[in-house]
């Protein structure tokens, strides 16, 4: 199948999902979040009482995942069903991100969900959001994007999304947290997070969503 893809790579926190969803929506492609699927292969791995050490018990959990996307609004999370439960907001909490960012470092796993995820590409094109989709999942898309920014900045922006939905957190673990994150993903050996040789790279430090969608429409050479 060799119908389009825009591959949307980078750092956690950097704007990919809401990006992602709004060049989906702006071109009427379907959309692929990677990263809910380790999110939710580490979810049904702790609800199975797999513990993330086990590697062939994850491969089971990654390969046998019953799992369903429903598209929402641009702005609100795409609906994650788990065997038919909801768990959207369940799969965005931070511990839960930690542990797919563990789960993730293991070849297995990541071949576990490989073929998933190439099955998201159909026509009319496919927008995929992730860490390695222009490297490993999709090496042939006609447009690969690595979206970055500050982790600090990366930081700022959880801190007031989280204030705004009134949880209280502390700025400076939060960034202490994305640190440990950008490095368990940059320095793992398994896909580690890095641009595509043919990737163009945006850091949207500084630039609000509209500008960088912008600069993705034009990336992708439909400004
Ligand atoms: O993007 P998101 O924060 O939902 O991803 C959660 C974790 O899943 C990341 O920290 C990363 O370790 C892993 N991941 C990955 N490859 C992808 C997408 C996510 O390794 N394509």
């Amino acid at each position: 199948n060799k119908a389009p893809v825009i591959t949307v790579d980078g750092p956690g926190g950097a704007g990919k999902g809401t990006i992602t969803q709004m060049l989906a929506q702006k071109l009427g492609w379907s959309l692929l979040d990677s990263g809910a699927l380790y999110r939710l292969t580490a979810l049904a791995a702790e609800r199975q009482g797999v513990s993330l050490e086990d590697d062939a018990g994850l491969v089971e959990v990654a390969s046998s995942l019953d799992v369903a996307f429903e598209p929402t609004p641009v702005g609100e999370p795409v609906r994650v069903l788990l065997a038919g439960e909801d768990v959207t907001a369940e799969i965005r909490t931070e511990s839960c991100g930690n542990n797919a960012s563990r789960v993730a470092v293991k070849q297995p796993v990541r071949d576990a969900l490989l073929q998933r995820q190439r099955d998201f590409r159909k026509n009319p094109g496919l927008v995929a959001d992730g860490r390695d989709m222009g490297t490993v999942v999709f090496p042939d898309a006609p447009v690969k994007i690595f979206l970055t920014a500050s982790a600090e900045e990366r930081a700022r922006r959880r801190f007031n999304q989280l204030k705004e939905a009134g949880v209280d957190v502390n700025i400076d673990a939060l960034l202490e947290e994305i640190r440990a994150r950008d490095e368990r993903d940059m320095n793992r050996s398994a896909a580690p997070l890095k641009p595509a040789d043919d990737a163009q790279v945006i850091d949207s430090t500084g630039l609000s969503i509209e500008e960088v969608l912008d600069r993705c429409m034009a990336a992708a050479g439909q400004a």
